[in-house]
């Protein structure tokens, strides 16, 4: 209780504000001013009147909310704490299908350096992935890093020609079908909710697939009891919130990515405390890096006018 009360204070005392992600530890989702998925925490980020930023989560998410707010303290708990899909492209073969492809759209995933998305014309996350491609001009979109979200969102968009790259998220592409079959015969009523980041063949066996907002909300509007749920445990936090009382599966080999759980109260209240752990971004490439992140916020907004008739 007593580094709740130290961290509560320090943020007044800062003017401070605290952002988290759905997979980060349940106290540490607990103490947070906004919890969400990577979407809603870059529509957060925008927003803020707050002169500090702690970001719980990992590396490319402190460095969007630095890159969209050059001029505030963005803080993370943790700068060990990583993303390891972030890093799996490489800026040569960019290059190369660019010379290839002369009316070739880059649609960088949001969990990617931005070393990454300065090369890359438009950014997406899980949330607005399709709808974002959708707008985009011209029919050859190299899609980065993840290959598994850039093949389920290519189902979607078929008058779009798709290259893809070799990255995936460790945490996602390592579950199990067979546990996910084995979880369907044990509870045959529940939907599998899964997050677009497995592989084709846990897809295959989903009811339901998108963002970790997505999952929640699917979950919270159902009458259902019960869920199979594929996608990173932390989840679990705001389901039970959401949607009281009823139970959620994971696959046995629980989906755990560790980066996230680097994140802790007493790490939360040292950065507030001496500032260490600041986020910077290389001068040479935050502005290349930030536009694809501002072209994701305005042609999001520019579909959600389109599906609302406005
Ligand atoms: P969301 O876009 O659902 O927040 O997913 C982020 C993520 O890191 C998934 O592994
Ligand atoms: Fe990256 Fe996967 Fe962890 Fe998400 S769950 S932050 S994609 S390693």
């Amino acid at each position: 209780m007593q580094i709740i009360e130290k961290i509560k204070k320090l943020k007044e005392e800062k003017n401070a504000v605290i952002l988290a992600h759905y997979y980060v530890a349940d106290e540490v989702q607990a103490v947070a001013d906004y919890v969400g998925d990577s979407f809603y925490l870059s529509k957060v980020a925008v927003n803020l009147t707050a002169q500090v930023i702690v970001f719980c989560g990992v590396s490319f998410m402190g460095e969007s909310a630095k890159l969209l707010n050059p001029d505030k303290m963005v803080l993370m708990p943790d700068m060990k704490a990583d993303c390891a899909m972030a890093h799996m492209a490489d800026p040569a073969y960019i290059a190369e299908m660019k010379r290839e492809y002369e009316d070739l759209q880059v649609v960088c995933y949001i969990n990617s350096t931005a070393e990454l998305k300065a090369l890359s014309d438009v950014c997406v996350t899980s949330a607005n992935a399709v709808d974002i491609v959708k707008e985009l001009p011209g029919k050859n979109i190299l899609f980065i890093p993840d290959e598994n979200l850039g093949r389920h969102v290519a189902k979607q968009v078929p008058e779009k020609h798709f290259i893809f790259n070799p990255g995936c998220c460790p945490v996602h592409a390592q579950m199990k079908a067979d546990e996910v079959k084995k979880l369907k015969e044990l509870h045959p009523q529940a939907p599998v909710l899964t997050h677009p980041e497995c592989r084709e063949d846990i897809l295959a066996l989903s009811d339901y697939i998108g963002s970790t907002s997505g999952i929640i909300g699917y979950a919270a509007a159902s009458e259902k009891e019960e869920f199979i749920i594929c996608t990173e445990s932390g989840v679990a936090y705001e389901l039970g919130k959401r949607a009281p009382g009823r139970t959620f599966y994971f696959p046995e080999t629980l989906p755990v990515c560790m980066d996230m759980k680097l994140i802790t109260l007493e790490k939360i209240a040292d950065v507030l405390e001496d500032e260490n752990g600041q986020v910077h971004v290389d001068a040479g490439i935050s502005e290349a890096a930030c536009r694809p992140l501002r072209a994701m916020l305005e042609l999001a907004e520019q579909a959600r006018r389109k599906k609302e008739g406005k």
